[in-house]
């Protein structure tokens, strides 16, 4: 099957949607669950970008109903392969049904070391020498699934969790949009 029409799931920054765009990736869609830097850059860069705002947190949040939100607005715009970068809503049973093995996720740490959302900061009170991200397929269950990709770098004895994750970044920045490519390709060889 050909992936050629790829989402790019944010919430904030963006650096990791620039990189991806930098590197001539075509990317058919920009979502967003609250506004953020993320849909700047896709406007800027002409991909089109969609805004589903998340109106609730907590126990009043249907993650149910939003994640069908999220596969219908997909659906519609073709989309055939999904690249969440710090999307920062966990999403639910109907997207990895609908796009199973195709949603993909970077995370800043070596999986499976430091899950969730406070992995650098885990990564420092654990006193880990190393760390990196891991580019991986996203399942139901959070930052678990089949490992694409893992980049290392050193964690340095004066780090902060912002210096800890701009280091990390640096390399999401290079393999991400790499692996991304490759996954295009290779399916698109099918
Ligand atoms: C990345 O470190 C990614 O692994 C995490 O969120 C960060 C996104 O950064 N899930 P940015 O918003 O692209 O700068």
């Amino acid at each position: 099957m050909s992936l050629t029409k790829l989402a790019v799931l944010v919430s904030g920054r963006g650096s990791i949607l620039e990189a991806i765009v930098d590197d001539g990736v075509a990317v058919s869609l920009v979502l967003a669950d609250r506004p953020c830097r993320g849909l700047e850059i896709a406007a800027a860069a002409g991909i089109p970008t969609l805004l589903l705002t998340r109106r609730s947190y907590g126990a009043t949040f249907d993650r149910q109903a939003y994640s069908q939100e999220v596969v219908a607005a997909l659906q519609t715009h073709g989309i055939d392969l999904v690249a969440m970068a710090g999307f920062m809503t966990i999403l639910a049973e109907p997207v990895f049904t609908q796009y199973d093995g195709r949603i993909i996720n970077t995370h800043p740490s070596l999986l499976p070391l430091f899950r969730g959302e406070h992995a650098v900061k885990d990564t420092l009170a654990a006193g880990a020498t190393e760390s990196g991200c891991t580019i991986h397929i996203a399942t139901l269950a959070l930052d678990d699934g089949p490992i694409l990709a893992q980049a290392t770098v050193p964690v340095l004895r004066d780090d902060t969790v912002a210096s800890l994750h701009e280091r990390i970044k640096q390399v999401e920045r290079q393999v991400y949009p790499r692996t991304i490519r490759a996954l295009m390709t290779k399916r698109g060889e099918q």
